[in-house]
């Protein structure tokens, strides 16, 4: 079957001199061309882009060993956005929180702009690895696993130059969690992400939560049978140090959590108390042969 259609389209390509979706006979004359517009467009983009230059603004007069603030233009800004959170494990023990986020990041990138009314066209899908992009670090964690597949990654660009990826992970984090109220006790965790190889100055970090998730409903899908979120929300905080060499921006997402007091109910405390209750009526049962009776 296949080899039939295959053959068949073979056969287009010699007896036309036309590339396949240029035949209006199996091809829409809008798609046709959209997709000329969109390869003129990339051509004309992608002339003189080199993906190994990134469009971060580094301010080079100094002024009194100080950057020069006035002269620069706006810095540039980084965002990480959480689209969906889902708590996986809270392990007392170690002090780890284990989180799935599906995040998106977007930056600007002004060489990626161009005339929309020229084009048509108002975005474009491409490959990661044809545009610059910055990595992503997350921020006193014990483990990060990326989903992405390394080899086709895909972003999508606007005509104004914004950027935008999507990232699934994993992420394993340090979380000092507060026992004295067990089990009614209620914790905060802080996942947080940075740039740290740009000076503090250049780049600036965003971190913004999907308003819907924020809502009840939202909150409800994203715990499990033991925790429950009760708030979710991005902050940004600067560690600052005196001597300003070491100072970094953290993009951050604060978890909230409360523990279900029933899952130790119905986990620990019912079963264990079935349990014990059966045997003590076991022992003292009539027909209860000695031997199980020595065990107890
Ligand atoms: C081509 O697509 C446009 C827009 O979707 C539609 O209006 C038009 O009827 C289509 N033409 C043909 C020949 O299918
Ligand atoms: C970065 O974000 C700040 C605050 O929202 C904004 O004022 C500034 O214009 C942004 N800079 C760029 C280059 O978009
Ligand atoms: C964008 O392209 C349109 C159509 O080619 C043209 O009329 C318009 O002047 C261009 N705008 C700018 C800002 O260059
Ligand atoms: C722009 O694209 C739309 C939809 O594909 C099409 O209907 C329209 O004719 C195009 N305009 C120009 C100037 O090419």
């Amino acid at each position: 079957m296949y080899c039939v259609l295959l053959l068949f389209f073979v056969d287009i390509s010699f007896s036309e001199d036309e590339l396949y979706f240029e035949n209006l006979e199996f091809y829409n004359k809008s798609y046709y061309d959209f997709l000329n517009n969109q390869q003129t467009l990339i051509n004309d983009v992608f002339k003189n882009y080199d993906a190994t230059v990134s469009p971060v603004y580094m301010r080079t007069t100094i002024i009194k060993d100080e950057y020069d603030i006035q002269h620069s233009p706006n810095i540039w800004n980084y965002t990480v956005f959480l689209y969906y959170l889902k708590l996986l494990e809270i392990d007392e023990p170690s002090q780890k929180i284990d989180v799935a986020m599906e995040l998106i990041e977007y930056w600007h990138d002004a060489r990626l702009t161009w005339n929309y009314t020229k084009y048509n066209q108002t975005s474009i899908y491409v490959r990661q690895e044809k545009i610059w992009s910055p990595t992503l670090y997350a921020f006193g964690v014990n483990e990060i696993e990326d989903f992405r597949d390394q080899d086709f990654r895909q972003a999508s660009v606007h005509f104004s130059g914004q950027v935008f990826t999507y990232i699934p992970l994993r992420i394993s984090a340090n979380c000092a969690l507060d026992m004295q109220l067990f089990p009614f006790d209620k914790q905060t965790c802080r996942i947080s992400f940075s740039q740290p190889i740009y000076y503090y100055k250049e780049v600036q970090v965003f971190s913004q939560v999907y308003e819907l998730i924020q809502k009840k409903e939202g909150l409800s899908t994203m715990g499990n049978s033991e925790w429950e979120i009760t708030s979710l929300v991005a902050n940004v905080r600067s560690e600052m140090f005196d001597d300003g060499f070491g100072n970094i921006q953290l993009a951050a997402f604060v978890i909230t959590l409360k523990r279900n007091p029933m899952y130790y109910f119905y986990m620990i405390i019912l079963p264990s108390f079935i349990i014990n209750t059966i045997s003590i009526i076991g022992v003292f049962l009539k027909g209860a042969d000695r031997m199980s009776k020595a065990r107890l």
